[in-house]
């Protein structure tokens, strides 16, 4: 098929009405992205789109007016919550779901009873429904899955020849889709952010939900309010991760990092190759930037990036909303004072994959190194253990470890009391020592509550016979007591269910394993 490239002349914006009005599809530009057209009352018209888009057929479109009243026939009732935003909002980026009527064929509402109706602000995009004569069912004028487009290029990219004509408008002001409300429920619940934002929808509305699947994934099996919700969506080639950062920490991040580009803010200080999507503390300019700058990071063949994270409160609860999807979820959270908690039973050999990490540019911190130092002759933490068990595990002012050991290791309360004791200081200690890439290399991690501080959690674990034979020949001790030790520890079904990720140290490849985290977690 031959796509003709229209101008928005008088001439081709009646062109593409005639188009439209014989069932062809033509893609136009909105405010918010370009928009792939049909019309809504023409189901063999409607099909095309979701062939010409690639697009599952239960994911609803959105019927697009060019009046407010034009939504009366499209819909059973306007409800007065419907009116009040028609009338606050209407022509806007907001898209309001009510339940349909007969006009609306399965196909245009994806199998549901309900109908998703905008009047769009863009005046081209008006004049091209009013050219038509009839409702337009469009969905974003992209192929399904990737960004949405925000310049006519990129429609033309994915569009060219699968469809009639192509309005060639400029650049959308928005840049991301418009905000989906659904008023077919008990409460309004906002099924996708946009630039009419819940702040602006509540000062109209009152109480105003946002749908589970907006800010955070589904669960398997969750059904989705909007079937959108649930696709792959905005994903460029590249694999996004968001990094969950302030300026200072994304800037030392990224700048570490190899073969990767960064999606920062203007003015970010960035070594690396990359590209901004807007401004910082400024979700409209974010909006209009992300999808282009989703597309440009493939023109330049990015392979990973590292995107910097948007507030998610007013339009950046939208920008979250597709760069979350973009990231397929991935954040990586430098919010974390360490960054990976490495932790496992005695004798597991922690220590070697630890010197891994360290060659690998992260900050150990040892936590058995940073309680020594605390109970060194004189430090307040020392007195405070000689007065929960006695004077006598001192000796010359010095910890007298064996002898604390068997105090505290008794029973379980005498545990929990030298536990209760140390483990806040030597935690609060070891994040003193956190900056950049760091590790916190500690047996006891859990057992001090220290796996919350991490972004990740590695376990490292071997055989026990392995684990046994390693600290017999290491701690000089007995079998009987090498034998306490294990039995006074989580049991390993513990570290690897409470674990991101299990390295083997039984002979398999500790580099080759540790990679393959690193790897998916930075
Ligand atoms: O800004 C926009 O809304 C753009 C421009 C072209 O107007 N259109 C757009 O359409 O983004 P589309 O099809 O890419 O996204 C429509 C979203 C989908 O997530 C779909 O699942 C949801 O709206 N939707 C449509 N009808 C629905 C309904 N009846 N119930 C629930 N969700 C619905
Ligand atoms: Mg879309």
């Amino acid at each position: 098929m031959n796509t003709k490239i229209l101008t928005t002349s008088k001439e081709d914006i009646a062109a593409a009405g005639e188009i439209l009005k014989s069932g062809g599809l033509v893609a136009f530009p909105t405010e918010t992205v370009y928009g792939l057209g049909a019309n809504a009352l023409d189901e063999n018209a409607v099909k095309k789109i979701y062939a010409a888009k690639g697009r599952p057929s239960d994911n609803p479109l959105i019927v697009h007016i060019a009046e407010k009243e034009e939504i009366l026939p499209l819909v059973q009732t306007v409800t007065p919550q419907a009116q009040a935003l028609i009338d606050a909002f209407f022509p806007a980026p907001l898209t309001i779901i009510l339940p349909k009527s007969a006009l609306i064929s399965d196909t245009v509402s994806g199998g549901l009873d309900t109908v998703a109706v905008r009047m769009p602000q863009n005046e081209v995009a008006r004049k091209i429904i009013k050219a038509s004569g009839c409702p337009i069912a469009a969905p974003s004028a992209n192929t399904s899955g990737l960004p949405s487009p925000t310049k006519a290029k990129y429609v033309i990219d994915d569009m060219a020849g699968k469809i009639d004509a192509i309005v060639d408008g400029g650049d959308c002001a928005v840049g991301v889709e418009s905000t989906v409300i659904t008023l077919a429920g008990q409460v309004p619940t906002i099924l996708r952010p946009g630039a009419v934002t819940k702040e602006m929808l509540e000062k109209v509305l009152g109480r105003v939900d946002v749908a589970a699947a907006v800010l955070s994934e589904m669960k398997e099996g969750e059904t989705a309010q909007s079937p959108g919700m649930k696709y792959k969506h905005y994903a460029p080639k590249a694999k996004v991760v968001i990094v969950n950062a302030d300026k200072a920490q994304y800037e030392a991040f990224v700048n570490t990092r190899k073969n990767a580009f960064a999606l920062c803010f203007d003015g970010d200080k960035i070594k690396i190759p990359h590209l901004s999507y807007g401004k910082e503390h400024d979700g409209f300019s974010q909006a209009r930037e992300l999808f282009d700058a989703l597309r440009r990071l493939d023109e330049l063949g990015a392979k990973k990036v590292y995107a910097r994270i948007p507030e998610k409160s007013g339009v950046g609860m939208a920008v979250y909303n597709r760069l979350i999807r973009a990231a397929a979820f991935n954040v990586i959270d430098l919010t974390k004072p360490f960054t990976i908690g490495l932790t496992g039973p005695t004798g597991a050999g922690k220590g070697y994959v630890g010197e891994i990490l360290k060659e690998k540019g992260f900050r150990i911190i040892d936590s058995d190194a940073v309680y020594r130092r605390l109970t060194e002759k004189g430090a307040p933490l020392l007195t405070e253990i000689a007065a929960a068990f006695g004077e006598e595990v001192l000796r010359d002012g010095c910890l007298d470890r064996k002898e604390l050991a068997a105090r505290a290791f008794r029973d379980k309360e005498s545990t929990a009391k030298l536990n209760a004791l140390v483990h806040p200081a030597i935690v609060a200690a070891c994040e003193k020592e956190a900056t950049g890439l760091c590790v916190l290399d500690a047996p006891q991690l859990f057992e001090a509550g220290a796996q919350h501080k991490c972004y990740k959690v590695i376990a490292v674990t071997a055989p026990e016979a392995l684990r046994k034979e390693r600290i017999l020949a290491r701690d000089g001790i007995t079998e009987a007591q090498a034998a306490q030790r294990i039995a006074a520890q989580f049991d390993e079904a513990y570290y690897l269910s409470h674990s991101d990720y299990v390295v083997y140290n039984d002979g398999r490849d500790l580099t080759k394993q540790i990679n393959t985290i690193l790897e998916e977690i930075l």
